[in-house]
């Protein structure tokens, strides 16, 4: 009884040890995977740029987006967060970023992508800086993994200025 025991527990070690082991080894291997991701966007539509009554620009946009973030998935991958961002620079902030879509992207047969989108999230400014501004559209990812940890990254992917004229 004794040894049957004693055993049970060793295998129970070795099987936790084992799955220790994988997981390592999981997320170790997805340090050498350098995904290429490849993404474009561009602005389809300025659909209303106004100042409002609280002062605050407001911007609605159509956008035409596309990635392919194929390359980000590896066996070990769980799922892949994505959002677009308006980046931009005013006298006050020198990044000032506002989150324009993102999607959970659950698999690699669902990581091409390619969409014409209104921004699902306002886009309003602290202040009225908009007009004639420079505004980079950056895609941001995050690699979610089944093991290890996340890993972040972007790209710009659209470079515009909007109107000097509210519309
Ligand atoms: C959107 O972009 C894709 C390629 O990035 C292009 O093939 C397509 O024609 C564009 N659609 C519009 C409506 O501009």
């Amino acid at each position: 009884m004794h040894s049957v025991l004693y055993r049970l527990n060793t295998l129970i070690t070795l099987a936790g040890f084992l799955l220790a082991v994988m997981c390592s080894l999981a997320s170790f291997t997805d340090t050498f995977h350098v995904p290429s991701v490849t993404a474009h966007a561009e602005v389809l539509k300025v659909n209303r740029f106004r100042k409002q009554l609280t002062g605050n620009d407001e911007v609605s946009l159509t956008l035409n987006v596309s990635m392919n973030l194929r390359s980000t998935f590896t066996w070990n991958t769980k799922q892949v967060f994505v959002f677009v961002a308006a980046e931009y620079e005013t006298a006050k902030n020198s990044l000032n970023q506002v989150s324009l879509w993102d999607h959970i992207i659950q698999d690699k047969g669902h990581a091409k992508l390619e969409a014409q989108i209104t921004n699902k999230y306002p886009f309003i400014d602290q202040g009225s800086h908009l007009r004639g501004k420079k505004i980079q559209l950056v895609l941001h990812w995050y690699i979610m993994p089944k093991t290890g940890k996340t890993i972040e990254d972007k790209m710009v992917i659209s470079d515009f200025r909007l109107p000097q004229v509210y519309t």
